[in-house]
This record gives structure tokens, C-alpha cells and sequence, in this order.
């Protein structure tokens, strides 16, 4: 059984990779689609048939070892793997509390790099795998730090196992600056928004559909938009600790 993996989905990029990799992908005979709130998932079901609905919290470790005994049992070839499941709080870290910090790293970091070890035996030749990093994983973010510096492990790690992986499995970390998800108002609201990001905030669709050309053409990075772009190339000459006190 050919079948595509989205972790996230019931929301933002994770639920635009759903309908994409649908419309794209019509070999694959089930979407298995993960997030915790089932109505989310649900609602993907009007447009997409060959849906799998998993409502599952990615960070609780009793979910996973059923997902991985639900691997066992159906032993699906996994043609693509999303890891969209995400959170982030923009606050200096003084201000937030200890268990928000550790749910922020235990669902970006821990539970992503579980969820791919476990996937990775039902990935064959040819699969692949987008991990959602973000443009944040270029730079140290002051009152964001926690979730750039959970990033930049995401961005780090994808690019490590796709060297590892190299000529069987290909590995994109997905890189966007904001993108219009329900993500920005769980920030606070695009409004509230670092004057300097809200004109590079860019569209969902339009950010998983270059990911999805980026992905097949084997590149370890994608970057939406020259605004990013630029942004990835001045981090590389400026030091960080200019990039910081204009962030
Ligand atoms: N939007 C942006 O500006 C932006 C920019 C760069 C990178 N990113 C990254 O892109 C990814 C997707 O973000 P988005 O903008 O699509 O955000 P979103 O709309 O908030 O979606 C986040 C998804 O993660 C799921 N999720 C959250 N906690 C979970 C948990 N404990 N277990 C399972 N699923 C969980 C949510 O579903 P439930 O609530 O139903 O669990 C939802 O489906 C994230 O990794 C984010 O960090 C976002």
C-alpha cells in the first residue's frame, strides 16, 4: 500500500500539503493524515476520499508506540512523510513558562525526530520527506529564541539525514518566513507582528506547492520568496550579533 504521511494537517501548511500531495499524488492509494483535534481532520474528508484519520497528540509517547504498532501491522510503503506539526510562543523566555518551553522543543524537536525514525524502515527508493524548519532556523531570535533555536535543529537534522539517505531517500527542510496560518494569530495576530516581517508574509498554497517542486527536483532546502532568500544570504556574511539587535 503506497501511501503519504501528514503530520499537522488539520491546519495552516500541514492541511495545504494534504490537498496538494491529493491532487498531485494519485498513485498513492491512502493519505494518513495526524493531528489531535479530530474535527480538523474530518473536515478534510468533504474533498479527499483515501483519507486515514489519526488524531493523535505527537508529543504523548503511548500515541506513538501505537502509530508504530499500526506500522507494523499494515507495513505501508511511505512515498512521502510532511512533518508540519508545530508550535511557537513569541516571548522572551523570562516571561513564559518552563512547561510551554518544553512543550515548544518536545513537539518541534523530540516528536519530529522520533516520528521520522519511525517512519524511516516504511520509506523505500525514491520516497521522501519535508520537514517544516522555518526561516526562523537562519538566525538567533530574541524573544522567540526557543522556537528559532527549535528550528535550526529541524533544519540541521533534516539536512544530515538526507545526506545519510543520499541516493535513496530525499530530505527538504522547508524554510518560509511568516506564511498566513492560523499559526501568526496563535502569536498574537498579524497585526502584532515585528513591523519588518508583515510584508513578507506569504500564502500557504503558494509556499507547500514550491516545497512540493523542491522536494521532487531533491533539494535539501526550500526557501519561498526572494525576501527569504536574501535573508538566508545575509545571515551567511553579516555576524550574528548585528542580526540580532535589529531583531
Ligand atoms: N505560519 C508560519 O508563519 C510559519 C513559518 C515558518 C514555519 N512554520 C512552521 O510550519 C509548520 C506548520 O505551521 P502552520 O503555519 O501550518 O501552523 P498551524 O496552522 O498552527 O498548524 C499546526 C499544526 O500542528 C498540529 N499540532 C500542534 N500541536 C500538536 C501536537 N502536540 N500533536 C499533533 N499535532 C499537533 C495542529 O493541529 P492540532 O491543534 O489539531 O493538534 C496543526 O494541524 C509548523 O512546524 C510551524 O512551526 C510556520
Amino acid at each position: 500500500m503506497k501511501i503519504a504521511v501528514i503530520t499537522g494537517a488539520s491546519s495552516g501548511m500541514g492541511k495545504a500539503f494534504t490537498k496538494q500531495i491529493d491532487e498531485k499524488y494519485q498513485e498513492l492509494d491512502e493519505i494518513w493524515v495526524i493531528a489531535r483535534k479530530k474535527e480538523g481532520l474530518e473536515g478534510l474528508k468533504k474533498e479527499i476520499s483515501k483519507l486515514r484519520i489519526l488524531p493523535m497528540d505527537l508529543t504523548d509517547r503511548q500515541a506513538l508506540e501505537e502509530f508504530s504498532t499500526l506500522l507494523k501491522r499494515e507495513k505501508p510503503c511511505i512515498q512521502i512523510l510532511v512533518e508540519s506539526a508545530g508550535m511557537g510562543i513569541q516571548k522572551k523566555i523570562e516571561d513564559t513558562a518552563v512547561d510551554d518551553l518544553r512543550r515548544m522543543t518536545e513537539l518541534n524537536c523530540t516528536a519530529l525526530t522520533a516520528f521520522v525514525a519511525m517512519c524511516l524502515p516504511y520509506c523505500e527508493k525514491g520516497s521522501r520527506i519535508l520537514c517544516l524548519a522555518s526561516g526562523a532556523a537562519f538566525v538567533p531570535q530574541p524573544s522567540f529564541a526557543v522556537y528559532a533555536a527549535s528550528k535550526s535543529y529541524v533544519l540541521s537534522f533534516a539536512r544530515a539525514l538526507g545526506a545519510e539517505q543520499k541516493g535513496r531517500i530525499v530530505v527538504t527542510a522547508v524554510c518560509p518566513g511568516p506564511v498566513d496560518t492560523p499559526f501568526l494569530e496563535k502569536m498574537g495576530g498579524k497585526e502584532n507582528m515585528p513591523f519588518y516581517k508583515k510584508p513578507f508574509i506569504a500564502d500557504a498554497e503558494a509556499v507547500v506547492k514550491k516545497a512540493l517542486k523542491d522536494s521532487e527536483r531533491g533539494r535539501e532546502i526550500s526557501v519561498y520568496g526572494f525576501a527569504m532568500k536574501a535573508l538566508r544570504a545575509v545571515c551567511k556574511i553579516v555576524p550574528i550579533r548585528l542580526l540580532m539587535r535589529f531583531m
